[in-house]
C-alpha cells in the first residue's frame, strides 16, 4: 500500500489515528522516544487533558462561506497558525525525516522549525520546503558549535532562531532506558544485544534505516577540531548545554535577526526573555519531556499573555492533537502554536505523507472549528469564545 493509501480516510480521520499507525511502523525504542515524556508522565497528560478545562462560546445563527485562517508570524506569512515544532533526530522515525517534515510544511503553507539535533544537514533541509524555516539552537557542543550553526543558517535562508531554554539537562525519559536506546545507538554490539529483537520485530524499518546509513552523527553540531558529534553524545553533552540569558545576549548579537525562546512558563521568565530582546515567547514544557510536574502549556498560556502584554508574540505548544486545541489556544493570546508528536507520529506513520495529512486534518478541524464557533478568521478569535476555570484568571 502507497504511504498515502495507508493515512488516508477511513483509517486515518483524527490525529489520533496515526499514533497506532506509528506504533506498528517503527520499534518499540523508536515509538516511545516519540511518545514519551519524563518521569512519571503527569505533565505529558496533562498537557492533553486541559483542553478539556477550556469550553468554548459560540456565537450562532452567523454563517461564513469561508474562514480566513492566514496569520504571520514573526513577519512571516502563514497560510494557518501552526508551526512544526523541533523534533530532535527525526531521521530515526522516517529516512526522509527533517527534510520529508519540511517538505510537508512547506506545501502545506507553513513554517518549520529545524532542531540542532538533526539527521539532516540544514542546508538540506532549508532545501526542501518551498516556506518558512526555523532553526532550534541548543548550545550542544558549545559556544564554537553553535556559532558554526548559526552562520550556517544564516546563509541558508532560515528565517529565525528558536532558542529553548529549558534542557539544562536531559530529561528522565524512563522508556528510553528501559528499550536501551543509549546502547541500541551506541557501537558496542554486546550491549545492545538484549535490545535487538525489537528492531528485529519491526523488519521494515530496520532494511530502510540501515540503507539509509544507520546511526549518523549530527550534521549541524560541527565541534571545530573534532568534527560532528556523535548521536550517543547528546545525551551527556547536553547537561553542559544550558542556555543562560547570557548565552541568549550572546546569540543575539550574533544572529541580529529575530530570535523566539522556546520554554517560557512563567511570567518572570517571559519579562526577562523580552528584556533581552525576544521577538516572540513560547509556552512550553518540551511536550513533557524535561521537568516532569510543571503545569501544562495551556495553562501557563494566560499569564504569560498578560506578562507579555503585547510586546512580543506568544507562541504555545504541547499536547496539541486536535484543530479544537489550536483555536483555544489562539482565544486564549497565543499568535501560533507549535504542533510536535501531532505531525511526528504522520512521519513514524508514512514519511511526508503522514506528515501532510496530520496538516491537513488540523487545517480541516480549525476551520471548522471557526465556523461552529461563528468567527469568520483566526485574528478575530479572542477571550470571549472560550470559558476558563477561574482559578486560570490572575
Ligand atoms: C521526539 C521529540 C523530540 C523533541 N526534540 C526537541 C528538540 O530537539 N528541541 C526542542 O526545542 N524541542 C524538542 N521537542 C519538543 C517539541 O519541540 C515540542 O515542544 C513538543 O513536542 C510539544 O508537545 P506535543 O508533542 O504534545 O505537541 C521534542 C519533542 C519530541 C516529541
Amino acid at each position: 500500500m502507497s504511504a498515502s493509501r495507508a493515512v488516508a480516510t477511513p483509517r486515518v480521520v483524527a490525529v489520533g489515528d496515526l499514533r497506532p499507525l506509528a506504533k506498528r511502523r517503527v520499534p518499540r525504542a523508536v515509538f516511545d522516544y516519540l511518545d514519551g515524556g519524563a518521569e512519571g508522565e503527569s505533565t505529558l497528560r496533562e498537557n492533553c487533558r486541559a483542553f478539556e478545562d477550556v469550553a468554548f462560546r459560540p456565537r450562532h445563527a452567523v454563517s461564513f462561506a469561508h474562514c480566513d485562517l492566514a496569520t504571520r508570524v514573526l513577519g512571516l506569512e502563514l497560510s494557518f497558525p501552526a508551526l512544526l515544532a523541533p523534533v530532535g533526530y527525526s531521521r530515526l522515525m522516517h529516512p526522509g525525516g527533517e527534510c520529508a517534515a519540511a517538505a510537508a510544511a512547506g506545501r502545506a503553507g507553513t513554517a518549520y522549525v529545524l532542531s540542532t539535533i538533526s539527521g539532516h544537514p540544514l542546508e538540506h533541509v532549508r532545501a526542501a520546503s518551498s516556506g518558512p524555516v526555523l532553526y532550534q539552537l541548543y548550545l550542544l557542543g558549545g559556544r564554537a558549535a553553535a556559532e558554526g550553526a548559526i552562520e550556517r543558517a544564516r546563509a541558508a535562508g532560515f528565517s529565525a532562531l528558536v532558542v529553548t531554554i529549558d534542557t539544562p539537562v536531559a530529561g528522565m525519559r524512563e522508556r528510553d532506558l528501559r528499550n536501551g536506546m543509549k546502547e541500541l545507538l551506541g557501537a558496542n554490539p554486546l550491549a545492545m544485544l538484549p535490545f535487538l529483537p525489537q528492531l528485529l520485530a519491526r523488519p521494515r524499518w530496520l532494511a530502510r534505516f540501515l540503507l539509509d546509513g544507520g546511526v549518523r552523527p549530527l550534521p549541524n553540531v560541527v565541534i571545530p577540531g573534532e568534527g560532528p558529534m556523535s548521536l550517543p553524545d547528546v545525551g551527556a553533552a547536553l547537561a553542559s548545554a544550558a542556555v543562560t540569558w547570557e548565552d541568549l545576549r550572546w546569540i543575539r548579537e550574533l544572529w541580529r535577526g529575530p530570535i523566539a525562546v522556546k520554554g517560557v512558563l512563567t511570567a518572570e521568565d517571559a519579562r526577562r526573555a523580552i528584556d533581552e530582546g525576544a521577538a516572540a515567547v513560547g509556552v512550553s514544557n518540551h511536550g513533557g519531556r524535561q521537568l516532569d510536574g510543571v503545569c501544562a502549556s495551556i495553562r501557563a498560556l494566560p499569564e504569560v499573555v498578560a506578562a507579555v502584554n503585547g510586546q512580543a508574540e506568544v507562541w504555545m505548544d504541547g499536547g496539541i492533537r486536535r484543530g479544537g486545541d489550536i483555536v483555544k489556544a489562539l482565544c486564549l493570546g497565543a499568535r501560533a502554536v507549535l504542533c510536535g508528536r501531532a505531525y511526528a507520529y504522520g512521519l513514524a506513520a508514512a514519511g511526508e505523507a503522514g506528515v501532510a495529512r496530520a496538516l491537513e486534518l488540523l487545517r480541516a478541524d480549525v476551520e471548522r472549528t471557526l465556523r461552529l464557533l461563528g468567527c469568520p478568521s483566526v485574528s478575530a478569535l479572542d477571550r470571549s469564545y472560550v470559558q476558563i476555570p477561574v482559578s486560570w484568571q490572575r
